[in-house]
């Protein structure tokens, strides 16, 4: 690290701690005042697995000077439906130790809906107007916000640049770029094509929305509970899945992939195309990384032209059995903080969530895709929003996931999604 650089860092990590100090009340050491909204002391901060290696920054900055209101991080596994359940568990305990937790996009409806977070108005009011429109959306259930925007997440496509002139921007010239029919410069032993996260969990259901949106499909309508699968366009992109397992565009070990084995795949050389999150650029152009300085990042390619990504992404909020309700807002506003939100952005590639930054000249220069990223997140579409996602994403899991591994046929895995989100959704 050259001097410059470590003085850099030094002075972010001072913008942070004096951001997070205004946010307290001026009570810099807490009171321990024992109830209610004006309730100070430490807290745990509950949070999916730190890929990125983020959470030793941010603990440092809050406690430097936070003295009795320490953060103590709790890293849950990396898999969406494990941090889900694991926060279920603790909150039907009612558990006071899991002050302020990561909601992500589509737990928002649930968390509120059962009282299990704390509405973010009155003494909870937190500001939004500097915030990307979408993530304040996907914080809000039945006009009220409940969560702390954090992290944003779009799709993107990430290529092999020292092996394609220019990404594709279609399904069919992405299959061709993999058939050598387009100017490739493969030698040597030929990496599988495209790979996505396939493997039975949450992760399978932003990447079946995403083809079938792509094909100007729905999962639900616009009511955001009837189900609409039964049509050419979800079928469509529900067979752009089924035949890249049947025709090997998709290698068949994507039926076993999370994001992080694709991206391991991905950064092995073994992939020329990978759909993944915005945080994997970090990891791939990091040392030990076998495509660092090879690969490129571009919009999501659909049937016609660039496809649509699924909206992902996470906020914080503070869990309704907190016994230190005023500390666990003050750390919601210190995470959304320019000082955070850059950190996050230049150390782990984490969309941000403060609209500023994607223009911000410094870091376009820095990351060049910011404004593709912009977009894909704006142009995002949610995942069906309803307190029973959870028996809406198993649905689609379970059907789609038959269908990729060709135990059912695309029109039966349809029929029955249709009947299954139907029936999730009518209670
Ligand atoms: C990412 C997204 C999240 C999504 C998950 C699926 O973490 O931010 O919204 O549910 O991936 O694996």
């Amino acid at each position: 690290m050259s001097p410059k650089v470590a003085i850099g860092a030094v002075s972010l990590l001072s913008a942070v701690v004096v951001l997070a100090g205004c946010g307290s009340s001026g009570n810099k050491s807490g009171t321990g005042s024992s109830s209610g909204a004006d309730a100070r002391g430490p807290i745990t901060f509950v949070t999916g697995k730190d890929n990125s290696g983020l959470m030793p920054h941010l603990a440092d900055a809050w406690n430097k000077d936070h003295a009795n209101e320490k953060v103590t991080i709790k890293q849950q596994s990396d898999q969406a439906d494990q941090q889900l359940s694991d926060l279920e568990q603790h909150f039907q305990a009612k558990d006071p130790g899991y002050d302020v937790v990561t909601v992500d996009v589509v737990w928002t409806a649930e968390f509120a809906a059962k009282g299990w977070v704390v509405p973010l108005e009155g003494k909870y009011a937190l500001p939004t107007d500097k915030l990307l429109g979408p993530t304040v959306k996907a914080a809000t259930y039945n006009g009220k916000l409940y969560a702390a925007p954090y992290a944003s997440d779009g799709g993107l496509l990430y290529y092999r640049k020292d092996l394609v002139s220019k990404a594709p921007t279609t399904w069919d010239e992405m299959i061709a770029d993999c058939q050598g029919k387009t100017s490739t410069t493969i030698t040597g032993p030929k990496p599988a094509c495209y790979a996505g996260q396939f493997a039975k969990y949450e992760g399978l259901t932003v990447n079946a929305a995403e083809a079938i949106n792509s094909a100007g499909g729905q999962i639900v309508k616009d009511d955001g509970k009837t189900p609409n699968v039964e049509t050419p366009e979800a079928t469509a992109g529900l067979n752009f899945l089924v035949n890249g397992f049947k025709q090997g565009y998709i290698p068949k070990e994507a039926l076993g992939f999370q994001e992080t084995q694709s991206l391991n795949a991905f950064q092995a050389g073994q992939l020329m195309f990978m759909r993944n999150w915005p945080y994997a650029d970090a990891i791939l152009a990091g040392t030990g990384s076998k495509v660092a300085g090879k690969f490129d990042i571009a919009p999501l390619p659909g049937p016609k032209g660039v496809g649509a990504s699924s909206l992902g992404g996470h906020s914080v909020a503070i869990s309704s059995y907190s016994k230190y309700k005023a500390t666990a807002l003050d750390f919601l506003k210190f995470v959304e903080s320019d000082a955070v939100q850059s950190y996050n952005l230049t150390q782990g590639s984490n969309a941000p969530v403060l609209t500023s930054l994607y223009t911000d000249q410094a870091l376009v220069a820095k990351f060049p895709y910011l404004p593709v990223l912009q977009k894909s997140i704006e142009n995002a579409v949610p995942r069906p929003v309803t307190p029973f996602y959870p028996a809406v994403t198993e649905a689609i899991e379970t059907n789609v996931y038959a269908a990729i591994q060709g135990t059912t046929s695309v029109d039966s895995a349809l029929k029955s999604l249709q009947a299954a989100i139907q029936s999730a959704t009518a209670g």
